[in-house]
């Protein structure tokens, strides 16, 4: 396994020989740049913040966007310090900086790993050229509660495509050269397992078995720091009792000793001095000693390490090996990103006039954005519409909202910049086509008062389309929420429209699964459109009516109501597992693992998503019945398109370890392709499955193989699969 070496070189320790104690403390300090808050009220006032950079006891500050402010500041600091050291501008570019793109769970949809990527490049250059050279993502943190805000950050419940999603995005990020104008460092966000508080209750108390701690939520961090991360980013939430922002465990034995990350690790927002919330300190030198001695190198907006690290290095608590240790790489993460060679890279007014929602970053998010929506249901072929239809009414808060288009985190994104699904339609469908629109219902109140109206232009229209959902800011940081229904009174404006037996489509706008069950039972046509940015509107209509055939398929399970939550695909069989419909006679099923008012099965599994297209796919085909160790097993599958429309398949691959040393879930994504498959065709699809797929953490914590039988899936989503067996010897 490897071992970190610590970053240097000769300018870092030249730099560092000549610091004083006060100008090492200063290069830990990061600051926000102007009044953008995402925590707590900001500490700093600007003549305050500006006498703090201009003496080099800033290293970075964030949420400073503009290559005119970026260069402001990068003046005072690089021109007034004593050793002139250049600052960091950080900033949270989660899914694009001007140009929006869909939020990262909607991207995860499209399980499109170079789509995904440029999205992320594109986001970069944008960032960049507005002097932006550090930016807070990817967040990777694996999701599998439907009531967090924040798995609307990331690429939902699973780990395989979590670590290759995490992957696409820092290569997107970073390129091949972080000292390049246009790529900036990207930050692994937030480790640890912040995905996982309990009761889905934002910043609350993660606590799990390092078993499933490191099958289930560190691979896609792992990842990301293989792909060549920059910095990784502590997370709010202890674990296992330790707050991950000072825990050795974490940011030491895993992070640098086992992994080998020989980067930068910034705290979150003021996470350092929340260890005395926490209770596992009792003040702010001991916060920020446990904090620094467990490898959190730099200190975001908590003031901390600047108020107490020097005292403690004078007072000989704390080594000032430990603190250059830290101020190393620092300074490393700024030399790699070439600010000493010019500190001024990314701060060119002219670039971020040419660069900033460009047409080309435009065809960028449009693509993304049509790639990311996921049709969930489309009785008789409702969809597509066709574009010269009569009447169309289009219902909901969202018919022709600007505001919440560009979702949470977008707080460079301007509100009217996104084209609204109204213009969308408008803009696809026949001159002789009547658009009439109704908002219905709002996001938060139980009005009914725009009932009458909605109902009166549906009983007037050919077909409905019902734009409903969330808010933007319903998912996001501090958005977690007890129910996962429509909110308002949303749903029973869906039940009036439906009582007019008109032809109905939903479009769904969330930042999480919603439980939208009675839509499912009582809607003809539904696609999920989480909150897809800028291009919002222009993607919906493409694949309202058949310019692009939807391909996304779900990154996270749909429970039927909240009371299932936590609910995933690779759960474990547990004594008693049930996977009946109730068919059975009820004594059979009494004592079973299993809800009373419920069915076990989630409303839509993990991969599920439908197509225009019909795609059949005929049994598996093994090369060989069992393997042993260093041999591989080659995965055949032939997918036909058995429609007049061409169309996207995401053909996934699942496997399940039937009996292991310990349980094992009853299926794990190890692979999968989307491909195009044109109308009529037949495509043959290969998978290798190696001996690494196979690996787990066994009874004793090694990880690797254990022989015996396995099953292996394919097929169209988690749950609608071929089946094959083989054995590993
Ligand atoms: C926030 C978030 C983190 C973000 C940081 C800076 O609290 O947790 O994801 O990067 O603060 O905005």
């Amino acid at each position: 396994e490897p071992v970190s070496k610590e970053p240097t070189n000769d300018k870092v320790e030249e730099l560092l020989s000549q610091m004083t104690l006060e100008e090492k403390v200063g290069q830990l300090n990061f600051i926000v740049g102007d009044a953008l808050q995402t925590g707590p009220a900001s500490v700093t006032n600007d003549g305050e913040r500006l006498e703090m950079i201009k003496s080099g006891k800033v290293t970075g500050v964030f949420n400073a966007p503009g290559a005119e402010f970026s260069y402001k500041l990068q003046k005072l600091a690089v021109e007034n310090s004593r050793l002139g050291i250049p600052l960091l501008f950080g900033a949270d570019i989660i899914h694009g900086y001007k140009t929006i793109f869909p939020i990262p769970l909607a991207e995860a949809a499209s399980w499109d790993l170079e789509t995904i990527e440029n999205g992320a490049r594109v986001a970069a250059k944008e960032a960049t050229s507005a002097g932006i050279n550090f930016n807070f993502a990817p967040m990777v943190d694996v999701g599998r509660d439907a009531r967090w805000g924040r798995n609307a950050e990331g690429a939902g419940e699973d780990p395989y495509l979590g670590s290759l999603i995490a992957r696409a995005r820092v290569r997107g990020f970073q390129g091949n050269d972080l000292a390049a104008p246009y790529t900036l460092a990207a930050c692994v966000k937030h480790f640890a397992a912040y995905g996982a508080p309990e009761g889905g209750k934002e910043y609350n108390t993660v606590d799990m078995s390092e078993r499933v701690l490191r099958e289930m939520y560190l691979p896609p961090y792992r990842a990301a720091i293989d792909e060549g991360a920059a910095t990784v980013m502590t997370s709010f939430n202890e674990i296992d009792g330790v707050p991950a922002s000072g825990s050795k465990y974490l940011l030491d034995d895993i992070l640098r000793k086992e992994w080998g990350f020989n980067g930068m690790v910034v705290s979150d927002y003021n996470s350092i001095t929340e260890m005395i919330n926490h209770g596992v300190v009792g003040n702010r030198a001991d916060a920020a000693k446990m904090a620094l001695e467990s490898g959190n190198d730099m200190d975001m907006m908590g003031l901390i390490y600047s108020s107490e690290i020097e005292k403690l290095v004078k007072e000989g608590k704390l080594s000032e090996e430990t603190l250059d240790k830290a101020v190393r790489r620092v300074l490393k993460l700024k030399y790699d990103l070439g600010l000493f060679e010019n500190p001024y890279l990314y701060a060119d007014p002219a670039v971020e006039k040419k660069e900033v929602r460009s047409k080309e970053n435009y065809d960028a998010a449009l693509d993304m954005a049509k790639r990311s929506i996921v049709l969930l249901k489309n009785e008789k072929d409702l969809l597509p519409i066709n574009k010269n239809v009569n009447t169309i009414a289009l219902i909901g808060p969202l018919a022709e909202n600007k505001d919440e288009l560009n979702g949470m985190w977008s707080f460079f994104g301007e509100n009217q910049d996104p084209i609204s699904i109204l213009e969308g339609i408008k803009q696809k469908v026949g001159p002789g086509t009547k658009i009439l629109t109704a908002d219905g219902a709002d996001f938060y109140s139980d009005s009914r008062s725009g009932f009458s109206k909605a109902v009166g232009i549906a009983n007037k229209a050919d077909v409905v389309i019902l734009a409903l959902g969330e808010s933007a800011v319903m998912s996001g940081e501090a958005a977690s929420r007890s129910s996962i229904e429509l909110p308002g009174v949303q749903k029973e404006l869906m039940q009036a429209i439906q009582k007019t037996g008109k032809p109905i489509v939903t479009l769904v706008s969330s930042g999480r699964p919603l439980a939208i069950s009675w839509m499912d039972k009582n809607i003809p046509a539904i696609l999920q459109t989480w909150s897809l940015g800028t291009l919002t509107g222009p993607a919906i209509a493409e694949v309202l009516f058949g310019d692009y055939n939807p391909s996304g398929k779900l990154p996270m399970t749909f429970p039927r109501n909240v009371g299932q939550v936590p609910i995933y695909y690779n759960h474990k069989n547990t004594g008693r597992p049930y996977t009946g419909d109730y068919s059975e006679p009820a004594s059979d099923r009494i004592y079973s693992s299993r809800y009373r008012d419920v069915e076990n099965s989630p409303l839509y599994p993990f991969g599920y998503g439908l197509s225009y297209a019909k795609f059949e796919y005929s049994d598996i085909q093994l090369d060989k019945a069992s393997i042993k160790s260093g041999e591989t097993l080659k995965v055949k599958v032939s997918v036909k398109n058995a429609s007049k429309v061409d169309g996207e398949e995401v053909v996934q691959l699942y496997i399940r370890d039937l009996v292991g040393s310990v349980t094992r879930p009853v299926k794990e994504l190890k692979g999968f392709k989307k491909l195009m498959i044109k109308a009529g065709e037949t495509k043959e699809v290969s998978f290798d499955l190696t001996e690494d797929d196979l690996s787990f953490y066994r009874r004793d914590m090694t990880f690797g193989t254990e022989p015996g039988d396995f099953k292996v899936y394919v097929g169209t989503n988690s749950r609608d699969v071929k089946e094959a067996d083989f054995m590993l010897m």
